[in-house]
């Protein structure tokens, strides 16, 4: 790539002030879009930034830093995507709910990597089919939550919104927010990326490490004796091949893999700043992952948000919960993607457990009737979570396990293919969710090793036995097919 090809485009970002006329947000056309359009329209979960001047500064500084990802990495995932949504893969989107500035370590990337793959290599051996593997990771610092201030003891502060915005101790100095966060965001995943690219290309993802992933502790457990049956047998797959006199050494797809990454677009300025017009491809796009998702709690059709994504040439997913209505749906997929490209738009509904079977084939049929080929997506996570009675946020595996069900049978009812599946994982040993064959998580034991910012994840341990599930409805669902 030539320095020409990318340029940077927003060396000042502009003031912030555009606004509709009328005072309400303006009537949508792909030709108001500029990479500022979004300002002036109501932008849901924002931290109220103390200091704009210095905000301003941050933005005009990022937008001079190199691109995090490039634009033929992000056309390479639409591309794999548009294979997903015509039926020849299967989409794994996962990591952690938040990342820590403080887990983008070596050790931190890697262990997020390794369950990733486990999970990944399970789904393409139980379904045969390609799985397209996109990490929350290198970038997913920003959290949307469901207050804006928490109150401790009488005392009343903001809430932590991830540490791209502030920190999680209850003071009121960590809990303000920094715009100089907003740098630090970029520089720790751009350590990420780089850690994640060269344990990716190196030998680290090589097929031939396929027992090296399972850990010691994942071992112990029914789902982890499966993996090493499985991995057994790709080893054996893999001599065999080469018996036959495949230069498996000289294969890259059995040595390195592809991982995406993604993010929340949740703070447009961050965005906004790594938006950058790409001349060879005439059009524009966000470089701060190669896949961007908007939250459920930020999908507003005349928002900020849709109006930032409506304009960049990367995937673009799109919560989708219990609240979500069909013409509301319609809409939204009208506006980010208006082609009707495959490959644009991942729709990743999150509707609870018991709930799929009556919520989601209005909402299937609505986008296909205006004829979108989008890839759908379970994320079976986000409609789950509880408060146990030791107060802990959770979920449990069955939950879990019953919305992936649902969302594959009211594919299979619809005739379409159950596109993906997103997830809040770590490669570590932590309590977070309930269940699980190994040691059964129990309500008491989540205070052992409750680890998450956010979110509650599955450990490797029920990572796993998920992928053992969800690749044999995978299985099922292409035996019918
Ligand atoms: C998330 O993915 O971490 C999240 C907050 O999801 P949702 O927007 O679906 O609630
Ligand atoms: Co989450």
């Amino acid at each position: 790539m030539t320095a020409s090809d990318t340029h940077t485009t927003q060396l000042a970002v502009p003031d912030g002030t555009r606004t509709a006329g009328g005072g309400g947000p303006a009537a949508w056309s792909p030709d108001s879009w500029s990479p500022d359009s979004w300002r002036g329209r109501p932008a849901a979960q924002q931290p109220d930034w103390p200091d704009p001047e210095e905000l301003r500064g941050v933005e005009n500084t990022l937008a001079l830093r190199p691109p995090l990802v490039l634009p033929e990495e992000i056309l390479d995932l639409r591309r794999s995507l548009a294979q997903v949504a015509a039926g020849e893969g299967f989409l794994l989107q996962a990591g952690d709910c938040a990342e820590r500035f403080g887990s983008c370590t070596e050790a931190g990337v890697r262990g997020k990597l390794r369950v990733i793959l486990q999970v990944a290599i399970l789904l393409t051996y139980g379904s045969g089919l390609p799985v397209v593997k996109v990490g929350r990771i290198a970038g997913q610092f920003g959290k949307p939550r469901s207050r804006p201030t928490e109150t401790v003891d009488g005392v009343e502060l903001p809430a932590f919104r991830g540490d791209i915005v502030n920190r999680p101790e209850f003071t009121a100095e960590a809990r303000r927010p920094d715009a100089g966060r907003l740098l630090s965001a970029y520089h720790h995943a751009s350590a990420a990326l780089n850690v994640l690219r060269a344990l990716t290309l190196g030998g680290y993802a090589d097929l031939g490490q396929v027992h090296d992933w399972n850990q010691e502790f994942v071992r112990r457990s029914a789902a982890g004796q499966r993996y090493e049956t499985a991995a057994d047998d790709i080893t054996r797959a893999l001599r065999f091949m080469a018996a036959c006199g495949v230069d498996t050494r000289s294969q890259a797809a059995l040595h390195q893999v592809q991982l995406y990454t993604s993010h929340e677009a949740l703070l447009p300025q961050y965005e906004q700043a790594l938006i950058r017009y790409d001349e060879k491809r005439r059009g524009w796009f966000d470089t701060s992952a190669h896949m961007l998702w908007i939250g459920d709690r930020t999908r507003r059709l005349d928002g900020a948000h849709v109006e930032l994504l409506a304009g960049v040439g990367n995937p673009v997913g799109v919560k989708v919960g219990p609240s979500t209505g069909a013409a509301d749906l319609r809409e939204l997929c009208e506006r980010l993607d208006p082609d009707r490209a495959p490959g644009r738009l991942v729709l990743i509904s999150r509707l609870g457990a018991g709930r799929g079977g009556e919520l989601l084939p209005p909402l299937l049929r609505a986008v296909r009737d205006a004829g979108h080929t989008p890839v759908w997506a379970c994320d079976p996570m986000h409609g789950n979570t509880f408060v146990s009675e030791s107060g802990y946020k959770t979920r449990r595996l069955s939950d879990i396990t019953t919305e992936v069900a649902e969302f594959f049978a009211v594919h299979r009812e619809a005739g379409l293919h159950p596109g993906g599946i997103h997830l809040e994982l770590t490669g570590d040993d932590v309590t977070e969710c309930l269940g699980g064959d190994l040691d059964e998580v129990l309500d008491t034991h989540l205070a052992s090793r409750y680890e998450t910012a956010c979110d509650p994840r599955l450990n490797a341990a029920q990572s796993i036995e998920l992928a053992f599930r969800v690749a044999e409805f995978l299985r099922e669902q292409r035996s019918v097919a």
